[in-house]
């Protein structure tokens, strides 16, 4: 992860083909062991650490560490390829490994491979990240075979397990209903979760999973594991449970439609399988990542967010410069800090006035905008609000002058008819003409506005009918993958040519939930559906594995606009609390009190921020399993931590008990404050105003004044 930033590799051993040798991969709580044997590499261990007890191992639990295809696998396997002389089988013998500190606290492993005959090398390498408990696995294949080898499987990762029983933890979902959990059990044969979009690729299915071993999953107890592919492409995730109920685990780029050919001397490299294990649930599976993520995982995690007021749900695309004038100062008025202007600000011969013109016509609309990006940033300034704005490069519409000027330049197959989605067609980014295109797309727009501040990355179609008219006749399938590292490249670029704009990662809503896409981005809208209701259920999902500070959540209007459901303002304020807060908007139309609660709630908000940016996350009541639901926040230090609860539905006779609360420290007390309860509101929590022992609160619980359907409460805890 971050790879551009890191520069120091410290060698720590070198060891070359020793028969027996075991090669340990360790973090803080988890082990990842191999050994070699009869020159072949075998996972022995993977799970809590295992000290150098590897003797009491059970017996038989050695696996393949990367199957492959030709030469007696009967299972899925991790490598097949076609040789360059049309042989289909290939077997890996250990050459090396090498062990190197590549940055403070990462050791990374790299164990070489050499294929007995052919000469084709694959070199597994890992990084584990010491303190967070995770381990970041990829493969590097390459050849300098006489011609071209063909690959058909490239997992980045494969891991076995032997336990009684396997359960599985998917996020699936589709537009405005994004990142539900679905549990199931695996039984014989193979369970693949996979996305073929190409693009805007997490829309149906994440590449994102929970694994429970003998149990079906819990949030703070039983062996869990928690993986996550970073990868903006189709990805696919493949468990296979044997007949000797032994599971194996492959997860990598999709190879459907994708056999990749790879030149002589090419180097494929995987994209990264990242991945922990804890025996403590889900929560622990969570946190691990969430505190990775902060580190490594999302673009400065470590520092701080801005408040915002983006005026999609505000105008969609009607507005003109008043109204958005009107609209900042508003924004100030409520002491946000930014304001984020959506779709529909460009185009002239094709003006963006609808979904169906613009895209690809980067220039100004001169109608809605005579005076241009810079009037709406000076505006922003005289408030002192910062300004940011939403593009969405990879696309475009038949009807803009792109399309006119560069129809070659679209993903599309010959003597087929274009396929649209919402209108558009989709850029070939394999192409490094359109890579610069799209770069300079971004690049000339900040230039042009060094006031910008702030960028929305947009993407909202998929690709459908996959022909690249760059790439020649024999290299077609390579496409999707050429699309993603494209994009990657064009991310990498962006984010170095203006390292003080932040960026969010939009892809109509969670269409891009990966670890691949952010780091190179701040923050990511999980779902164009701003109904608070629904909102816990998608954020809940998502905080699986991304952290609340990458969560951009919003209060938007009531009747909600995708729901049409009518929730109150505080439930609404308090389900974006719970990450990085912004408004979507016309505070122009709330009544005095509204715009009096909101402003109360957006201070509120600053002060608790960082706790829920940097704290940990404790899920407390599921509101997949309850009417109620709960969460809260702890700093490391657990000196103060932010509680978040809900009553998503009333039932006459259920008569929920107290709370209890985790992660406390059980040694100390805690100021108890109901917050963001709005001008002169009092509170109904008992405990509020009162010191109450952290253990007390953890094991006796709190009781909730949550009675009617959508009350909702948050409370701050201090130590004392
Ligand atoms: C989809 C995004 O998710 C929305 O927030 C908005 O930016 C629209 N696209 C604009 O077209």
């Amino acid at each position: 992860m971050k790879s551009f930033f890191s520069s120091f590799l410290v060698l720590l051993t070198v060891s070359f083909a020793c028969a027996g040798e075991i090669i340990r991969i360790d973090t803080k709580d988890n082990s990842l062991v191999f050994k070699v044997q009869d020159q072949k590499l075998y996972q022995l261990w993977f799970g809590a650490k295992t000290g150098d007890k590897l003797a009491a191992l059970p017996h038989g639990t050695a696996f393949p560490a990367y199957a492959t295809f030709g030469t007696g696998e009967v299972n899925e396997v991790a490598l097949r390829v076609t040789h360059a002389d049309g042989n289909t089988s290939t077997e890996l013998l250990f050459e090396s490994v090498i062990k190197e500190e590549s940055g403070p606290g990462i050791v990374q492993t790299r164990i070489s491979l050499k294929d007995s005959f052919y000469p084709l090398r694959v070199d597994l390498v890992f990084k584990a990240y010491f303190a967070e408990n995770i381990i970041e696995q990829w493969a590097e294949i390459s050849h300098s075979e006489d011609g071209r080898v063909t690959l058909y499987n490239f997992a980045s990762a494969q891991l076995s397990f032997k336990a009684t029983s396997y359960w599985l933890t998917q996020l699936h979902g589709d537009w405005g209903n994004e990142m539900n959990l679905k549990e199931s059990r695996l039984t014989e044969g193979i369970k693949i979760i996979d996305s073929k979009l190409g693009a805007r690729a997490t829309m149906y299915a994440t590449p994102s999973f929970l694994l429970s071993l003998d149990a079906p999953g819990a949030e703070t107890q039983g062996e869990t594991i928690g993986a996550s592919l970073a990868w903006p492409g189709s990805f696919q995730v493949a468990l296979e449970v044997n007949r000797m109920q032994e599971l194996r685990l492959l997860a990598g780029i999709n190879p459907f439609a994708s056999q990749y050919v790879l030149d002589k001397n090419e180097l494929f490299k995987t994209p990264a399988l990242l991945y922990t294990y804890t025996n403590g649930g889900r929560g622990q599976v969570s946190r691990n990542f969430h505190r990775w993520a902060r580190k490594y995982g999302i673009r400065d995690g470590e520092k701080s967010r801005m408040t915002l007021l983006n005026n999609w749900e505000a105008t969609y695309f009607d507005f003109n410069e008043e109204k958005l004038a009107r609209i900042i100062r508003d924004a100030a008025s409520l002491d946000l800090e930014l304001f984020l202007l959506d779709d529909g600000w460009f185009g002239n011969k094709y003006p963006r006035n609808n979904d169906q013109a613009g895209l690809g016509d980067w220039q100004v609309n001169k109608k809605k905008l005579p005076n241009g990006i810079g009037f709406l940033v000076k505006e922003s300034q005289k408030n002192n609000v910062r300004f940011g704005i939403w593009i969405e490069p990879e696309m475009v519409n038949p009807q803009s002058e792109l399309y006119e000027n560069h129809p070659e330049w679209v993903i599309a197959q010959p003597h087929r008819p274009p396929i649209l989605f919402r209108n558009q067609l989709i850029l070939d980014l394999a192409n490094p003409e359109v890579q610069q295109f799209v770069f300079n797309a971004v690049d000339d727009l900040l230039r042009a506005n060094p006031g910008i501040a702030y960028v929305k990355w947009d993407c909202n179609r998929f690709i459908q009918n996959g022909g690249s008219n760059y790439l020649p006749a024999d290299k077609q399938s390579n496409l999707q993958i050429g699309y993603a590292r494209g994009l990657l490249s064009v991310y990498e670029k962006v984010n170095k040519a203006h390292p003080g704009v932040q960026l969010m990662l939009c892809s109509g809503g969670g269409g891009r939930m990966e670890y691949g896409s952010l780091p190179y981005f701040h923050e990511y809208w999980p779902s164009d559906n701003t109904d608070a209701i629904q909102r816990i259920f998608i954020q809940w999902g998502g905080s699986m594995f991304f952290p609340a500070i990458a969560s951009c959540n919003h209060v938007s209007t009531v009747p909600n606009h995708q729901t049409r459901r009518v929730t109150p303002l505080k439930l609404r304020f308090d389900v974006a609390m719970m990450g990085k807060m912004g408004m979507d908007l016309q505070p122009g139309q709330m009544s005095a009190e509204e715009f009096a609660f909101s402003k109360s709630a957006i201070a509120t908000y600053k002060e608790i921020r960082e706790v829920i940016f940097r704290g940990d996350l404790y899920r407390l009541e599921s509101p997949c399993e309850s009417n109620r639901a709960s969460l809260m926040y702890v700093t490391e230090d657990k000196t103060r931590a932010i509680f978040f609860g809900f009553l998503l539905h009333r039932k006459v006779g259920e008569f929920l008990p107290g709370v209890k609360l985790q992660g406390l420290d059980p040694e100390k007390s805690y100021l108890v404050k109901e917050i963001n309860m709005g001008p002169g509101k009092n509170s109904y929590l008992s405990t509020h105003g009162k010191v109450v022992n952290g253990s007390l609160m953890m094991t006796s619980g709190i009781s909730l004044p949550l009675n009617n359907e959508y009350d909702s409460i948050v409370i701050e805890l201090t130590a004392h």
